[in-house]
């Protein structure tokens, strides 16, 4: 069996802290409950000395939520860790996490005491809150820029004094991987009673090394990571949960060790965040990103219905991207080729000829040059459009001008082609569709009545495909035309077209 390495996610704190990130209680609890359901092992719910809201927060999940240890922060100071037991003494299994700096600049800016108080402090009020709760994780702030020799002299001190975890902070993301993980590996080594403890690590993001460092130092031995959900936290951010949960499961052979992480619930974790915190989740994230998934390159895409593996490392559905998404994860866009789009086609259910589906493709590469990304929706309009077009129509409209504005008189020209013959007309109208078809009209000299004139657009966005439906009456009888474009102008004149060439 693999070593266990812990999930302690700091989300609700050290995310918390991330400007603009400030949740509320109930949006705390809903937090809480996706981190329960993701089974972390750790839930650091707040900071309980830093605000009331922040007490009653780390209160209130720490008597409603079962499963993870719930931890809450406390400086090294009685009132602090008086308070953090407060507020976490009611969980089935509470951990208190104390903190101290021990980097010089820290000790000598920020705190003014020397090492030996500092060595003191940490000892006392770690035995101070081992005194309240039996789970003590306590944190050398700045561990990364500490000079190692003080570094195990604090660790083995603490551990005498009761920690059952110490937590090794690259506070302000400065560290290296091979740097931050000899430090795991030296603390390992050096300090004697290091067995009787965890070695945890926290990164920040500052440099883009949270992941990496994190996972050098479980390469060197440290089993707990201190993560947040989407990587929220302090400035760059912290370890993202997601990110270090999927490597450690995507590389167990090269790591050997495992999380208790539910991977099916990291994409509703992510969005929670993303959606509570109103920090939108790049396309490009990994694991969670709308783009982790997808492939649109001709190469990727033929390589991808082939054999999955040729561009996939890990499979979406373990993180929890539903059928519909995976489904959509062959991305129809102008870098696609005929693999993808014949497969596609296939899966919403046509089955074209050879010539139709050559027309279609056609269709396609000219909507794909137009938009970004060519939807299901056009694809359908693509093939209704390949599907009339192969009813050898009268006419095929050749070219089409319209000039139009609140200052001038719509006009239209447009050209047909009848077989062999091109005919051309330019005409007025009371709008420059209404000028598009009077132009067509007098072309065909087809004598009819307009009953009726729709649009709607078949995707969304500003490039979306516009689909016109109209409807003539000729004699007794009513017909119906429809035409695709991403201009609705040229999207009327052939619906309009598409119907007279039913009558002719
Ligand atoms: O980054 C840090 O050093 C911290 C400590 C409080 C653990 O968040
Ligand atoms: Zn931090």
């Amino acid at each position: 069996m693999k070593e266990h390495v812990r999930i302690f996610d700091t989300t609700l704190r050290d995310g918390e802290q991330c400007p603009g990130a400030t949740m509320n209680l109930e949006e705390k609890l809903l937090v809480a409950r996706q981190l329960a359901r993701l089974n972390v092992d750790v839930i650091e719910a707040g900071f309980p000395i830093a605000s009331n809201d922040d007490f009653t927060a780390v209160s209130t999940i720490a008597g409603e939520i079962s499963g993870p240890e719930i931890a809450g922060l406390c400086r090294c100071l009685p009132k602090d860790i008086d308070r953090g037991w407060q507020a976490v003494k009611n969980a089935g299994k509470p951990r208190l996490h104390i903190f101290l700096a021990t980097s010089p600049i820290h000790m000598k800016y920020k705190l003014k005491k020397a090492k030996e108080e500092i060595l003191k402090l940490a000892v006392e009020m770690t035995e101070y809150a081992a005194t309240l709760c039996p789970n003590i994780e306590f944190s050398p702030e700045d561990a990364s820029r500490t000079e190692l020799s003080f570094l195990a002299e604090v660790t083995e001190a603490v551990i005498a004094a009761g920690a059952t975890t110490v937590n090794i902070p690259d506070t302000v993301g400065y560290a290296v991987p091979w740097e931050y993980g000899s430090v795991i590996a030296y603390l390992k080594k050096k300090v004697k009673n290091i067995g009787k403890a965890v070695i945890s690590a926290h990164c920040h993001n500052d440099l883009g090394l949270a992941v990496s460092n994190s996972l050098a130092a479980v390469a060197n031995g440290a089993r707990q990571v201190e993560v947040a959900v989407n990587g929220l936290g302090e400035r760059a951010g912290n370890c993202s949960l997601e990110e270090i949960v999927m490597a450690i499961r995507t590389r167990r052979d090269a790591l050997n060790v495992e999380t208790r992480i539910e991977t099916r619930e990291l994409l509703s974790a992510s969005r929670l965040i993303s959606r509570i915190t109103g920090f939108p989740v790049p396309p490009n994230k990994a694991i969670v990103g709308a783009n982790a998934f997808r492939h649109e390159s001709g190469i990727h895409q033929h390589g991808m219905l082939s054999h999955k593996e040729t561009y996939e490392i890990m499979r979406p559905e373990e993180i929890g991207w539903g059928a519909e998404e995976i489904a959509q994860s062959l991305v129809l866009g102008k870098h696609s080729g005929h693999h993808a789009f014949n497969k596609r086609l296939e899966d919403l259910g046509y089955t074209l000829s050879q010539d139709e589906l050559l027309k279609a493709l056609d269709r396609f590469k000219a909507v794909a040059d137009k938009k970004k990304v060519v939807y299901d929706e056009d694809l359908h309009a693509i093939v209704q459009d390949v599907a009339a077009v192969g009813r050898k129509p009268t006419y095929t409209l050749e070219y089409l001008s319209v000039t139009s504005g609140n200052q001038l008189i719509p006009t239209a020209t447009v050209r047909l082609r009848k077989g062999k013959s091109l005919r051309q007309k330019a005409a007025c109208g009371d709008g420059p569709v209404d000028a598009v078809f009077s132009a067509i009209n007098q072309i065909t000299r087809v004598q009819c009545r307009l009953l009726d004139y729709a649009i709607r657009s078949v995707t969304s966005g500003s490039q979306a495909l516009g689909e016109v439906t109209v409807k003539i009456q000729h004699k007794d009888k009513v017909h119906t035309g429809t035409g695709v474009s991403t201009d609705v102008i040229e999207a009327s004149a052939k619906a309009y077209l598409n119907c007279l060439n039913r009558i002719l």
